[in-house]
């Protein structure tokens, strides 16, 4: 099984990016991390990043055909993209949204989100922890 791991806008800066809340971990260590818990849970798992929009939209059109589940952190379209929206509701394997913070705990303007309700599931708050217990799950149930 193969389970893309897509992150959104500024999660190519985590390590420099506000770290007070998105912490230390650089986004080269989180894929690391990824990559290596897939080894370790027997799924062949890659990472994607990207700051462009139009790129997530192919992305998950390519996880929609492959019928690949995602683990998608949206970032900032996650509050009002409804192109990613509409991508992601295409997808037949599950998908997780998750986000780093707590997002229920910061601006308002972070506490809606367009992508929950078509979520199998939603991971808010663990920091990058959040990412190999999304692969944990994927790989006892999305098989
Ligand atoms: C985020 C939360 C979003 O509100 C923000 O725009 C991000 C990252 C998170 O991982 O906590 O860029 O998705």
């Amino acid at each position: 099984m193969k389970v893309l791991v897509l992150n959104g806008p500024n999660l190519g800066r985590l390590g420099l990016r506000e770290p007070g809340i998105y912490g230390s971990a650089t986004h080269a260590d989180l894929a690391a991390t990824c990559v290596e818990t897939g080894k370790e849970l027997g799924i062949d798992v890659e990472v994607r990043q990207t700051d462009h929009e139009g790129e997530m939209v192919g992305w998950l059109h390519e996880a929609a055909d492959a019928g690949w589940p995602v683990v998608l952190n949206a970032a900032a379209w996650t509050h009002y993209s409804i192109a990613v929206r509409d991508a992601a509701a295409q997808l037949k394997a599950p998908l997780i949204e998750l986000h780093i913070s707590n997002v229920h705990k910061r601006e308002a303007f972070r506490h809606h989100s367009v992508l929950s309700d078509i979520a199998t599931a939603v991971i808010a708050g663990l920091g990058v922890d959040g990412y190999p217990l999304a692969l944990r799950w994927m790989a006892a149930n999305a098989a």
